[in-house]
C-alpha cells in the first residue's frame, strides 16, 4: 500500500502536532457537485452507485481533485445495513429512502440478523479497496456507519420521519422491542466498521443524526450506550497506525462529556455549540470536529472567510481541531463557495500550530 502523503488529519484526531488544521466536508461528494451528478446518471440509480466500485472511487475523489481537502470518505450510505437484512431499500426523488419493509413488532425485530460482509455487504468493502488504491496515499479515507438509534429511525419509521411518532411510541410502550433492534443493530455495526477498517479505511465515524431528538435520558438509554458499544468493539489499530474513531450526535452538544466517556478518539459538533466552550469542557480528552454552519455557504466568500477565521481563534492554538461543516453540505451550494471555505482554513490556520 502507498505511504500516507498527507496524515494531518489523522494527527488531528489524535491531537498530535500538525502543521494547520485539516479539513474535510461531510457530504463532500454529492449533489453540489456537476460532475458527481453526471455519474450518477451513468450509474441509474444511487444504490448502483454504491454498488459500482470504480463509480463509487470516482465521486469519492471528484471533490478531491477541486479542492485541497485533507481526507477522503467513502461513497456509500448508512442504510447499507438495514437494505442488507433485507428490508427493501429504495429511494424515491423528492421522498428520500423508503423501506417496503419496516421493523414494527418484536416478531419483525427477531427476524433481523447480523449481515454477513462478504457477501451481504461485499461491495462497500470493494469499494473501500479501491478507492484506497486511487488515492494512491493522496490523504487518509475515512470509513463509515450510521449509529444504531439513527438506523432503527429509518427502519422503524419506513423512511424520513419529522415526528418519530412510531419509534417513539415502540420507545416509551415496547422499550425491549427497541433494545432488540439496537443491540443487532450495534452487533452490525462493530462488524461493518471492522470489515471496512480491514479492507483499508484509516478513520471511522459514526453518524447519530437523530440523537438530538432524544430526551437526556433516551439519549444514554437508547443512542450513547450503543455508540458506547460500539467503540468498545471497534478495531483501534491496523497496518501499524491507530484507527481513531470519530463520534457525532447532531444536537448532542449537551452530551459532550458523556460522548467522551466511550472512549472515542474525536466528536463531531453541530453548529449549535461554541467549539471554544467544547474545548474547555472535553479537549483535554478528544479531538473535535467541526462546527461551521452548513449554511454560512449561501454568503459572499468573504463572509465565508471572516466565519472561518473567527472559527480558528475560537478553538485556538495547539491542534485537536479537524475543521467541518457543523452537518453535510447542502445540493444547491455553489461548488466555488465550498472552495472558498476550504482555501480560508488552509490559508488561515497556519498561525495556529507554530
Ligand atoms: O459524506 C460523503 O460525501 C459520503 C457519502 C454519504 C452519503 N450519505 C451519500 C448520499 C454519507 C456519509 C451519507 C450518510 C447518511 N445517509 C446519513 C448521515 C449523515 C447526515 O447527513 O447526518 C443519513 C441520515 C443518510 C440517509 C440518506 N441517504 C438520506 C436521508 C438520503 C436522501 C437525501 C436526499 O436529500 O435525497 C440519502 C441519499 C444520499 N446519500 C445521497 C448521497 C450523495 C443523495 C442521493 C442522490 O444522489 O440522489
Amino acid at each position: 500500500m502507498a505511504e500516507l502523503q498527507n496524515d494531518r488529519f489523522l494527527r488531528a484526531l489524535l491531537r498530535e502536532p500538525v502543521d494547520r488544521t485539516p479539513v474535510w466536508m461531510m457530504r463532500q461528494a454529492g449533489r453540489y457537485l456537476p460532475e458527481y451528478r453526471a455519474t450518477r446518471k451513468q450509474a441509474g440509480s444511487f444504490m448502483d452507485l454504491c454498488r459500482n466500485k470504480e463509480l463509487a472511487s470516482e465521486v469519492t475523489l471528484q471533490p478531491l481533485e477541486r479542492f485541497p481537502l485533507d481526507a477522503a470518505i467513502l461513497f456509500s450510505d448508512i442504510l447499507t445495513i438495514p437494505d442488507a437484512m433485507g428490508l427493501g431499500l429504495r429511494f424515491e426523488t423528492g421522498e428520500g429512502p423508503v423501506f417496503d419493509n419496516p421493523v414494527r413488532s418484536m416478531a419483525d425485530a427477531k427476524k433481523l440478523f447480523v449481515p454477513d460482509m462478504a457477501s451481504d455487504l461485499g461491495y462497500v468493502m470493494d469499494a473501500v479497496s479501491t478507492i484506497r488504491k486511487d488515492l494512491n496515499g493522496r490523504v487518509p479515507l475515512i470509513g463509515f456507519s450510521g449509529s444504531p438509534w439513527t438506523l432503527a429511525t429509518y427502519m422503524i419509521e419506513g423512511g424520513s420521519s419529522k415526528t418519530y411518532s412510531i419509534i417513539k411510541a415502540m420507545m416509551f410502550d415496547q422499550p425491549a422491542t427497541l433494545h432488540h433492534i439496537l443491540d443487532v443493530l450495534a452487533d452490525s455495526v462493530i462488524a461493518y466498521l471492522n470489515a471496512q477498517i480491514e479492507a483499508g479505511a484509516q478513520a471511522v465515524q459514526v453518524f447519530d443524526t437523530w440523537g438530538g431528538v432524544l430526551t437526556p435520558r433516551d439519549y444514554n438509554e437508547f443512542s450513547l450506550r450503543y455508540m458506547h458499544k460500539i467503540v468498545d468493539g471497534l478495531k483501534r489499530e491496523n497496518d501499524g497506525r491507530k484507527v481513531p474513531v470519530i463520534l457525532f450526535t447532531k444536537g448532542g452538544g449537551q452530551w459532550l462529556e458523556a460522548m467522551a466517556d466511550t472512549g472515542a478518539d474525536a466528536l463531531g459538533l453541530d453548529w449549535t455549540t461554541n467549539i471554544d466552550d467544547a474545548r474547555a469542557r472535553v479537549g483535554d480528552r478528544v479531538a473535535l470536529q467541526g462546527n461551521m454552519d452548513p449554511s454560512i455557504l449561501y454568503a459572499s466568500p468573504e463572509r465565508i472567510r471572516q466565519e472561518v477565521a473567527t472559527i480558528l481563534a475560537q478553538y485556538g492554538n495547539g491542534s485537536g481541531h479537524v475543521f467541518n461543516l457543523g452537518h453535510g453540505i447542502h445540493p444547491e451550494i455553489n461548488p466555488e463557495h465550498a472552495g472558498a471555505f476550504i482555501n480560508a482554513v488552509t490559508e488561515l490556520s497556519g498561525q495556529y500550530h507554530k
